[in-house]
C-alpha cells in the first residue's frame, strides 16, 4: 500500500473479501490498473466497464478467475504471483498429508475435549507417511516442491503430466511418470496440483476415485472444481479411499455439508499460501507490477501469457 500510495492515485476496497460485483463495475471505469483477488471474477462485462484498463494484476498465482483471452484482445497485462508461493503451499500440502494421515485435528479435539485419561495401545491410530508412495498430479513448481519434503521422508513420488517430462527433470526430482489411472492406483497419497482449466476440470471424479486405492488419502491445495466434490463425498461414504485433506472447494466458501462430519477429513479455508512473509511478497509483487505498467510503461514482470490457460503443463502457473 506505501508504494502504490507514493505513485499512484489508490482507491482501495478495505475489505477482506472481493469487492461486490456492482460496485466493482462502478467503481473500474476510470480505473487504469486493477488488483484483485482469486474470489474476484474479472470478465468481458468488467474489462468491458474499465475502458481505461492496462492491467489487471491478481493477487495469487493461480489466474482462472481471470478471463485472459478478453483481457489479450483488449490490451491489457494480466500479472500474477508465481515463484514467491511455492514453499509455502508445498508446506501447506503436506502439512494436510501428515495432518490426515496422522488424525492430528482428531487428536487435538481430544484432548481439548478432555477425553484423555490416559494412554491406551490403540487410541488414534493413523497411517504412516514415511516409506510410502506419493502421487503428485501436475509436476509444476509446487509439485516439485512437495516432493522434495516428500524425499525427505523416504517416500517413493510418481508423477502425472499430459506429457512426460525430460529425464533429466526426473531424475533432478528424483520422480517416476505414471498415467493418470496407474498413478491413481499405486499411490498411498494423491496430491493435486494443476491449474485449473478445461482440461482439469473435475480431473479426479467418480472413475478416478473407482481406481484409487481403498487406504488412499487424495490432498487438494490446487482449485476446489478440478476436483468432483460430490463424487469426493460419494467415495468417503463408500469408503473407496480412506480420507482427504483439502484447502480448496468446488464451490468456495461453500462447503459441501457431509465433508465437515467425516472424522478422515481435515479442511482448511484456501489458506495454502498464507503466511505473513509470502502474503508481503505477492503484495509487493502485484503493487511493483502496477507501478511497471502505469508509471513506467513497461510489462509487468509476472505477465500471464493468454494461450498458457490452455496448457496445464505450464510449470510457471501452477497452482
Ligand atoms: C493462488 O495464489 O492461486 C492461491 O490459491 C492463493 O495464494
Amino acid at each position: 500500500m506505501d508504494m502504490l500510495t507514493e505513485q499512484v492515485n489508490l482507491e482501495v476496497y478495505d475489505k477482506n473479501e472481493a469487492m461486490p460485483r456492482e460496485r466493482l463495475i462502478e467503481r473500474i471505469r476510470d480505473k487504469t490498473g486493477l488488483i484483485c483477488l482469486l474470489s474476484d471474477r474479472i470478465d468481458k462485462e468488467i474489462m468491458h466497464a474499465g475502458t481505461n484498463l492496462k492491467i489487471i494484476a491478481n493477487y495469487a498465482v493461480g489466474y482462472d478467475n481471470i478471463d485472459v483471452d478478453e483481457a489479450a484482445k483488449r490490451n491489457i497485462y494480466v500479472a500474477n504471483t508465481p515463484d514467491v508461493l511455492t514453499d509455502t503451499t508445498a508446506d501447506f500440502a503436506f502439512a494436510l498429508l501428515i495432518s490426515v494421515a496422522r488424525r492430528i485435528p482428531e487428536a487435538d479435539r481430544y484432548v481439548r475435549e478432555g477425553t484423555f485419561t490416559g494412554w491406551e495401545p490403540m487410541l488414534l491410530l493413523g497411517t504412516d507417511v514415511h516409506n510410502k508412495t506419493l502421487g503428485i498430479i501436475g509436476l509444476g513448481r509446487i509439485g516439485r516442491a512437495l516432493a522434495r519434503r516428500a524425499h525427505g521422508f523416504g517416500m517413493k513420488v510418481l508423477y502425472h503430466e499430459p506429457k512426460q517430462l525430460s529425464t533429466t527433470i526426473e531424475k533432478q526430482h528424483n520422480v517416476e511418470y505414471r498415467m493418470l489411472d496407474d498413478i491413481l492406483r499405486e499411490s498411498d497419497f494423491i496430491s493435486v496440483h494443476v491449474p485449473l482449466t478445461k482440461a482439469t476440470h473435475h480431473l479426479i471424479a467418480e472413475p478416478q476415485f473407482a481406481v484409487m486405492k481403498k487406504s488412499a488419502f487424495l490432498i487438494n491445495t490446487s482449485r476446489g472444481q478440478v476436483v468432483d466434490e460430490r463424487a469426493l463425498v460419494v467415495a468417503l461414504k463408500n469408503k473407496d479411499i480412506a480420507g482427504c485433506g483439502l484447502d480448496v472447494f468446488e464451490r468456495e466458501p461453500a462447503v459441501e455439508r457431509e465433508l465437515t462430519a467425516m472424522s478422515n477429513v481435515v479442511l482448511a479455508p484456501h489458506i495454502g499460501s498464507a503466511s505473513v512473509h509470502t502474503r508481503t511478497q505477492m503484495a509487493l509483487m502485484v503493487a511493483k507490477d502496477i507501478i511497471a505498467v502505469l508509471i513506467h510503461n513497461q510489462k509487468p514482470a509476472h505477465r500471464v501469457q493468454a494461450s498458457s490457460m490452455l496448457d496445464c503443463t505450464d510449470v510457471n502457473n501452477d497452482t
